[in-house]
């Protein structure tokens, strides 16, 4: 794991807007995968304001969101698909026909978790996959005890993730209690991975993802397995790594690399 530490969360999140648009700029092709959450408010804000800075063109992009609330229509201002137009979507000029939400208010989760494989599959696989973090560890909604080799499906809510995401709610009732997520095997399938995580409600989690062992219990801790796996962090989301100055050295403020020094 490649290990980035900022010093404000703003760096961290612009920086990731930025690999994320060279990525685009390098292939305009590119599949990404996408992440909703409060972190991810901040990279879409800097990934539409490079964009108009570098006249960027997301016509020929495809994307997949990780999740969606179970029985939410895309309609729904609470649903992950109208995070994504508003934050993103509506603000650049990719083809909406191109961007891909799990689709969650039909009958049948297992019907539509496939169709969502599929279609992945069809298009080759997702060359790029951002990633935020629970604080229990979960990346997409795969919570704790998803197995490592999971597919996208129907995943039962902790009460932690439903009261962390309450705010997006008016009460904690109308907090989903399901959603359809893409799973873990199917993000460790993605060509690199790119997390993101700010603010010290985090820094339990992260040391889990980067220094524990890898387990079930800290879904996040799958990263380990995975070759390409970029994880750019703000001070306080690293303050319990205990390897924090070893990855300071390598990577100091989080710059790419210090070996040009050798
Ligand atoms: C939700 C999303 C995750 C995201 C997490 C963290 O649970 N399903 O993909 O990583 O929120 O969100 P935040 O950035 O608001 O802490």
């Amino acid at each position: 794991m490649k290990v980035l530490i900022y010093r404000t969360a703003q760096e961290a999140k612009t920086q990731a807007a930025h690999r994320i648009l060279s990525a685009v700029h390098r292939e305009p092709e590119v599949v990404l995968g996408l992440a909703t959450g409060g972190t991810m408010e901040g990279v879409y804000a800097a990934l539409v304001a490079g964009s108009r800075q570098h006249d960027t063109s997301w016509a020929k992009v495809t994307t997949f969101n990780l999740d969606e609330y179970w029985g939410i229509s895309p309609d729904d201002p609470a649903s992950y698909r109208r995070y994504m137009n508003h934050h993103l979507f509506y603000h650049i000029d990719i083809d909406l026909s191109q961007t891909h939400v799990p689709l969650a208010d039909g009958a049948d989760p297992q019907k539509a978790a496939q169709a969502y494989d599929a279609v992945i599959r069809e298009v080759g696989g997702i060359d790029l996959q951002l990633l935020g973090i629970g604080v229990n560890g979960h990346i997409g909604f795969n919570e704790p005890t998803s197995s490592l080799s999971s597919r996208t499906r129907l995943k039962t809510l902790t009460q932690s993730t439903r009261e962390a995401n309450r705010r997006f709610f008016r009460t904690i009732d109308e907090v989903p209690k399901y959603a359809l997520t893409v799973g873990i095997g199917t993000i460790l399938e993605a060509s690199e991975c790119l997390l993101v995580a700010t603010g010290d409600n985090k820094a339990a989690a992260v040391w889990s993802m980067i220094e524990g062992a890898v387990s079930a219990a800290c879904p996040a801790s799958a990263l380990q397995m995975h070759a390409q796996v970029t994880v750019m962090l703000d001070a306080a989301a690293a303050k319990d790594l205990k390897l924090r100055s070893y990855y300071q050295l390598v990577h100091p403020d989080g710059q790419e690399s210090a070996l040009n020094d050798v």
